[in-house]
């Protein structure tokens, strides 16, 4: 079924609440739907663009879309038995991903505990490769199901073809902007106890007798409540900026210039990638800019997490949270050197 609107408010469709409208909308619920329903955003659109959206939860509407937005609600799941303790479960891309982890955790199943309590849908995470705790969604996924706009065709792209990284997958690369609408999205999970516990306040589980994916999964709720705005209660995206990774010699030029300021550079977190190149907490560097829990107009940063922007009055509009992402990208530039990019994606 296709269901098509106009002229609507799009505060219910983005986590970060923001008061945006878009000139048309397309929703469908069954894979089979996909062509019919492309087909007539493009018919309504003309020059106005069309995107695809999941749960808004990683997203920064403008204020004002002009064209089509296209969300498909393809829901349910079914799973299948691989031998081995293995299933394997093919989700509608309209799910929402905490409903599927919940319900896998609480059939004992390992591989989803550690992304537990993160917004958005499961199509959205497989076009994002959301992230947690040490566990990427791309990890799990086997293939995904899509609709190719481009060649007009239904098409099941593998894990390799996925090209899953850092917040990064296929969907990703530019020439494939608004190419491929997910849905479905086939997951990999196991019977077999699987814990990955690496990420520092998890590391406390390791060993535990009898441990259970639902025991993971409440870990990692308690550490995101403590960190981390309710999406219910504060409007924000998640993360806003992707922790920044540089070169070994940019790496070396930081180090000089954080001890020309002062700190120590034992005390500066950071992670030395395979290659040799350096990923450095994005947190730590707008903590140490002293952005964290300040405003600017309606935006504001997390008083617990810095590399989360907020709608900090609720009246946020696209205006104010971009004027804060730039005072903030200018900040860190000028003081370390390092330019943030965002993880979010705007529109
Ligand atoms: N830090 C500070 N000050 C703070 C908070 C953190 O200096 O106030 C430093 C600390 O050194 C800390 C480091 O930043 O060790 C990293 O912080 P944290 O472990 O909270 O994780 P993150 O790198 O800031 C990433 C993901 C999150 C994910 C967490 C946990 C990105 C862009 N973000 O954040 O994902 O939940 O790791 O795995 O990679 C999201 O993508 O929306 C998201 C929330």
């Amino acid at each position: 079924m296709i269901h098509t609107r106009e002229k609507i408010g799009l505060r219910p469709y983005n986590t970060m609440r923001l008061n945006s409208r878009c000139a048309n909308w397309v929703e469908f619920d069954a894979p089979e739907d996909a062509p019919a329903a492309s087909a007539l955003a493009e018919s309504i659109s003309g020059e106005n663009g069309i995107a695809i959206i999941g749960g808004g939860s990683n997203i920064i509407f403008g204020e004002a879309y002009p064209g089509v937005l296209i969300h498909p609600a393809i829901m349910g799941w079914d799973a299948v038995a691989l031998g081995g303790g293995e299933m394997e479960v093919v989700v509608g891309a309209g799910v929402v991903l905490d409903d599927l982890v919940a319900n896998i955790c609480a059939a004992g199943l390992w591989g989803l505990e550690n992304l537990s309590g993160i917004p958005g849908t499961v199509g959205g995470a497989a076009v994002q490769c959301a992230g947690a705790y040490g566990v990427e969604f791309g990890e799990c996924v086997k293939y995904v199901k899509v609709w190719d706009r481009v060649e007009n065709k239904f098409l099941t792209l593998s894990h390799d073809e996925l090209d899953y990284g850092y917040r990064y997958s296929v969907f990703k690369h530019p020439e494939n902007s608004g190419r491929y609408i997910v849905l479905q999205v086939a997951i990999t999970v196991s019977k077999n106890s699987e814990p990955k516990l690496e990420y520092g306040p998890l590391k406390k589980l390791a060993g535990k007798s009898g441990l259970t994916p639902v025991d993971v999964r409440n870990e990692v709720l308690e550490i995101r409540d403590s960190k981390l705005p309710r999406t219910d209660e504060t409007g924000s995206a998640g993360s806003y900026f992707k922790n920044p990774v540089v070169s070994s010699t940019e790496w070396d030029a930081f180090c000089e210039r954080v001890k020309g300021m002062g700190i120590d550079i034992e005390s500066v977190p950071h992670f030395i990638l395979n290659g040799g190149s350096v990923k450095i907490p994005a947190a730590w560097l707008i903590d140490k800019c002293g952005w964290k829990g300040r405003t600017l107009g309606n935006a504001g940063v997390w008083h617990k997490q810095p590399l989360i922007l907020i709608n900090a009055t609720g009246n946020a509009t696209s205006d104010d949270i971009l004027a804060l992402e730039k005072a903030i990208v200018a900040d860190v530039q000028q003081r370390f050197g390092i330019g943030l990019k965002p993880e979010v994606v705007r529109l």
